[in-house]
C-alpha cells in the first residue's frame, strides 16, 4: 500500500521539480533558491527595496536576497538613511562591501586591526570645532569626509561607523558580495554590530508574509550586538572594567537601541575643516600624489591602502560622448585592493535620449541603482527572452547576470544618472553596437550570410556608428 503511494508522491516530485526549473512558462515558485539554479532567471524587477527597519535617527533598508537574481549574483543590497546627527553604530560585515553615497555629507571611520592611531589629541594643544578643549590624550584611527559621489570600499570583516554631521540625510547604496571568495560562510547576508540592539536588517520580521526558505533560515528579530553573548564577568574582566560598564557594552542597561541612533549633543574629530566638494576633490588628488610618491613597498600594507574614491566628479570621466552622456569606471587600477576583493564600480550619467550601448559582461554580474532621471531598460537571457522590460526609476536597484544582454535609454528630462557595482575587478564588456563593438569585429562575409542581408547592409551595420559605448540616439539627434 505504501509503496506506490510514496512512488506516486515523488513522481509528482520530480513533476514539479521540472516544471519549475526549467521554461519561463511556468510560475516562478517564490522559494525556489536552490543556488544550482538561481541563474535560470525567467523575470528580473527593478525594485524598490523589500524591508525596511526605522531607528532612531535613519532608516536601514534591505532588498530581499532570497530573490533569484540576487541568489545568481550572490550579492546582497542595502540602502541606508541617516538623519543629521545620526550614528550607524559601528558594524562589520563578513562579505566585502561598496558603498556609494547618493546623497549628503558624513564622516565615517574603518578601523584597520593593527594599525596605528595616526590621529592625537594631546592634552591642551587641540580646540574642538565648538572651542571647547581636550582634557584628555584621545588616540584614534583616521577619520574619513565622505559626501554625495564618493565610493568607499569596506574590506571584509573590517569594523566602521558612519556620521551624519552635516544638516541633510546622508544616503549610501551598498553591495554586500557575499558569494566573494573572502566570504567563508554561507551566503545569507550578516551584519555584526558592536554595539546596540540591532534589529534583523536581512530578514523580515516573522508573520509579514515570510518565505518558507526564510522561516527555515530560522532568524528571529531579535538580535544583540556581538559582546552580548559573552559571559559579563568574563567580558569586564577582559576588558578590565566594572560589571555595569560591560553590562552597558552588552546593551544590557537598554531595551532597544537599533543601529542607527542620535548622538548627544555634537560629535567633534580632529579634522581639516569642511570643504566644499572642489576642495575635497583636490584634497583627494593630492592624497593620491602623495601616496604615489610614497612607492617603496608601505603602500602596500593594509594601514595606507587606498579605500575611498569620489567616482561622481565629471572630470574624471572614462567615457564621454558630448552629446550623450558619461562614465566614470573604477577597478582595481584605481584602487589595488579591488584586486583582492574582485570587485568594480562605474556610475554614468546618460543625458535625455541617449543610449547606453547594447552590451553583456564577460566576467560580471552587474548591480545597477537608480540615483536619478529614469531609463527604458532591457536585459536578455540565453533564450533570447526579454527577462526584464521596464522603465527603471530613482531609487530602484536591478541585477544583470553574467552574460545577460542590456540596453538602457534615458527617458527622463533629468536624464539617468546610475551607480553600478560588478563582481569582478576588471570587468570587461562587450557592446554590440558602436565603433568597439563585436560587429565591427566580425567579417562582412560573415554578417552577411549570418543575417541574410547584402555586403552593403553588412557594411552599414558595421560602420555608422561612430561612438563607443555612450550612444546619441538618432531620434534625438
Ligand atoms: C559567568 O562566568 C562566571 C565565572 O566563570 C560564573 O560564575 C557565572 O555563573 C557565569 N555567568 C553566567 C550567566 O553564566
Amino acid at each position: 500500500m505504501a509503496k506506490p503511494l510514496a512512488l506516486a508522491i515523488s513522481l509528482c516530485l520530480v513533476l514539479l521539480n521540472v516544471l519549475f526549473q526549467r521554461g519561463c512558462l511556468a510560475a516562478r515558485p517564490q522559494f525556489e533558491s536552490s543556488q544550482q539554479n538561481a541563474c535560470q532567471i525567467c523575470e528580473l524587477q527593478a525594485r524598490e527595496p523589500d524591508i525596511r527597519i526605522d531607528c532612531e535617527a535613519g532608516r536601514i533598508e534591505s532588498w530581499d536576497h532570497y530573490r533569484n537574481d540576487f541568489q545568481c549574483a550572490g550579492i546582497a543590497a542595502q540602502r541606508v538613511t541617516i538623519e543629521p546627527n545620526g550614528l550607524h553604530l559601528p558594524s562589520y560585515t563578513h562579505s566585502p562591501q561598496l558603498m556609494y553615497i547618493v546623497k549628503g555629507w558624513g564622516v565615517m571611520m574603518t578601523a584597520l586591526p593593527g594599525c596605528p592611531e595616526t590621529f592625537e589629541l594631546s592634552q591642551g594643544s587641540q580646540q574642538g570645532q565648538e572651542g571647547q578643549s581636550y582634557e584628555e590624550l584621545e588616540r584614534r584611527q583616521k577619520v574619513r569626509f565622505i559626501g554625495e559621489g564618493d565610493i568607499v570600499v569596506i574590506p571584509s570583516g573590517i569594523v566602521h561607523w558612519v556620521h551624519n554631521n552635516g544638516d541633510t540625510s546622508l544616503v549610501a547604496v551598498i553591495l554586500l558580495d557575499t558569494s566573494n571568495h573572502l566570504n567563508q560562510l554561507d551566503r545569507n547576508p550578516r551584519r555584526f554590530y558592536l554595539a546596540g540592539n540591532p534589529e534583523d536588517e536581512f530578514n523580515q520580521q516573522q508573520g509579514e508574509g515570510i518565505s518558507e526558505q526564510r522561516r527555515h533560515s530560522g532568524q528571529g528579530s531579535n538580535n544583540n550586538n556581538i559582546f552580548a553573548g559573552f559571559n559579563t564577568s568574563l567580558l569586564a574582566d577582559a576588558l578590565n572594567v566594572d560589571i555595569e560598564t560591560a553590562r552597558k557594552i552588552q546593551g544590557q542597561n537598554v531595551e532597544t537601541r537599533s543601529q542607527i541612533v542620535r548622538v548627544e549633543g555634537k560629535l567633534v574629530f580632529l579634522h581639516p575643516p569642511i570643504r566644499s566638494h572642489a576642495q575635497e576633490t583636490q584634497q583627494g588628488q593630492q592624497e593620491q600624489q602623495g601616496q604615489q610618491g610614497y612607492e617603496n613597498g608601505l603602500e602596500e600594507t593594509l594601514c595606507n591602502i587606498a579605500l575611498k574614491e569620489y567616482l561622481g566628479d565629471p572630470r574624471r570621466a572614462d567615457i564621454y560622448t558630448p552629446q550623450a552622456g558619461r562614465i566614470n569606471v573604477l577597478n582595481s587600477n584605481d584602487m589595488p585592493i579591488l584586486r583582492h576583493l574582485s570587485l568594480s564600480a562605474e556610475t554614468g550619467f546618460l543625458y535625455n535620449n541617449a543610449i547606453y550601448s547594447p552590451h553583456w559582461n564577460l566576467f560580471a554580474h552587474e548591480v545597477f541603482y537608480v540615483i536619478r532621471g529614469s531609463a527604458r531598460v532591457q536585459v536578455v537571457n540565453d533564450k533570447g527572452e526579454a527577462v526584464l522590460d521596464d522603465e527603471v526609476r530613482e531609487g530602484q536597484l536591478f541585477i544583470v547576470p553574467q552574460n545577460h544582454g542590456v540596453l538602457q535609454k534615458a527617458v527622463d528630462n533629468q536624464g539617468f544618472e546610475y551607480i553600478a557595482f560588478k563582481t569582478q575587478d576588471n570587468a570587461v564588456i562587450n557592446t554590440m553596437a558602436g565603433r568597439t563593438s563585436v560587429l565591427r569585429a566580425l567579417p562582412e562575409d560573415v554578417l552577411a550570410n549570418a543575417y541574410q542581408i547584402s555586403r552593403e547592409e553588412a557594411r552599414l551595420l558595421k560602420y555608422n556608428r561612430q561612438e563607443t559605448v555612450v550612444l546619441s540616439s538618432s531620434s534625438s539627434s
